[in-house]
């Protein structure tokens, strides 16, 4: 086979970029290893950047996102048994959507298809060849076949643990990484959100998170040893430890219900550089993690996207290599902005192991100066719903 370009991973990364390129006439190829189901299945987070939606508008499948979506012009920060509001919407005149990333790789998906669009599911053994010369391929087996397919470039969209970062020599590229000591106990369930807007919540027991995915589907997190394992946690003693760590009026506003989805995410801090190697180019997870408590992840995937898919359009539209020579300059100068702006989030609101009496304090005392500064709290704003691009 031979296309324009490869796209490995049929996340919200890849299919983004799949999107925005078919509708500039773009030919490509998405590779997926896993079934649409399974990629389905998986429940991540819903926090969506205004340039997020913006490039699902481009993309023409905004439609449902716009429809169901919930749009927030503020958060609560919780501590010392009190939520405080930090307004978004006046510190930085913009909002946020709360829309889960499950429903926009469905809609995705769903685009693709109606494009007609080639993606090819259970994708086996996925090798990358040549993309250090102007003429790389991609092999992959289907049905115990090897396949190939040509293309003027590889997209690298397959996740953290993807082969495309895998098939770079690692001396080609520095990797930046900080490992959390504690994860998130995550649970999806269907009972009506505790609150109108999220909640972050710190508390000497832990950190707690109360988000949703609609008026009547809530999803919440709190922090626990990074070597808990689900089974450990039943539904009770996890409704019983968020409603600890919540202001009271909070708590009694918790209506608890059996989990549909119970899962441990372990929290990580990791950047890899440069993003482009020859015709490859990451993107999203493939090249950066953040910790999910800045609600980031997916937004940067689609940053990245939004850098790559204007530099392949400008070659082909003008055989200018400019701005593939920048993408990786252009879009690791975001990326770190999100992972500062990820890391301190994650200091300032979870009970890290050796803080102590003193760093605990530091803490409050940081939380009381964000919810009492207006200059403190834009920052956090402009950075929360996402800074231009
Ligand atoms: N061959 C083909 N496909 C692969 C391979 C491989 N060797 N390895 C992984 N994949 C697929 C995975 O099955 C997955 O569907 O690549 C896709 C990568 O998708 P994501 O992990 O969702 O990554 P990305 O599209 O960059 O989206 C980033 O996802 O994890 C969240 O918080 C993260 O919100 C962020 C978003
Ligand atoms: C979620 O809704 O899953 C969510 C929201 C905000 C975050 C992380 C996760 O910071």
């Amino acid at each position: 086979m031979r296309t324009q370009v490869a796209i490995i991973g049929a996340g919200p990364a890849g299919l983004l970029l799949g999107q925005l390129l078919s509708r500039a006439g773009i030919d490509n190829i998405i590779l997926e290893r896993s079934s649409a189901d399974h990629v389905l299945s998986r429940v991540r987070a819903g926090v969506l950047e205004g340039g997020t939606v913006a490039l699902l508008d481009e993309a023409g499948c905004a439609d449902r996102l716009h429809a169901e979506g919930l749009v927030h012009n503020g958060i609560e920060i919780a501590f010392s048994g009190e939520c405080h509001r930090i307004d978004l919407k006046r510190h930085s005149g913009r909002s946020v959507t709360v829309y889960g990333q499950t429903e926009v790789t469905r809609d995705l998906m769903e685009a693709r298809a109606a494009l007609g669009r080639p993606t090819i599911y259970e994708a086996a053994n996925v090798e990358l060849h040549e993309f250090d010369t102007a003429a790389p391929y991609v092999t992959f087996t289907r049905e115990d076949i090897t396949e190939r397919i040509d293309a003027d470039f590889i997209a690298g969209c397959d996740g953290f643990h993807g082969i495309s970062r895998r098939s770079v020599p690692t001396a080609a590229f520095s990797v930046f990484e900080r490992v959390y000591p504690f994860g998130w106990l995550g649970v999806l369930a269907d009972v009506p959100p505790a609150a109108d807007e999220l909640i972050y919540a710190r508390h000497a027991r832990g950190f707690a998170l109360c988000s949703m995915r609609s008026p009547t589907r809530s999803r919440y997190y709190i922090q626990t040893d990074a070597a808990d394992k689900v089974e450990m946690w039943t539904d009770d003693a996890f409704w019983d430890e968020l409603r600890r760590r919540v202001p009271a009026d909070a708590a009694d506003r918790v209506v608890t219900g059996p989990s549909l989805e119970k899962s441990m995410a372990q929290l990580r801090s990791f950047v890899a550089e440069p993003m482009r190697f020859g015709r490859l180019f990451l993107c999203g997870d493939a090249a950066h993690i953040v910790p999910p408590t800045g609600a980031k992840g997916l937004n940067l995937a689609a940053s990245d996207v939004h850098y790559l898919f204007g530099a392949i359009r400008d070659y082909f539209d003008s055989r200018s290599e400019a701005a593939l020579d920048t993408y990786s300059a252009r879009a690791l100068a975001r990326v770190w902005k999100a992972e500062r702006f990820s890391w301190w989030m994650t200091a300032a609101l979870h009970n890290l192991p050796e803080q102590g009496a003193f760093g605990e304090r530091l803490q409050i005392a940081e939380l009381d100066y964000l919810t009492h500064s207006d200059a403190a709290a834009s920052v956090l704003a402009e950075n929360y719903v996402g800074l231009p691009y």
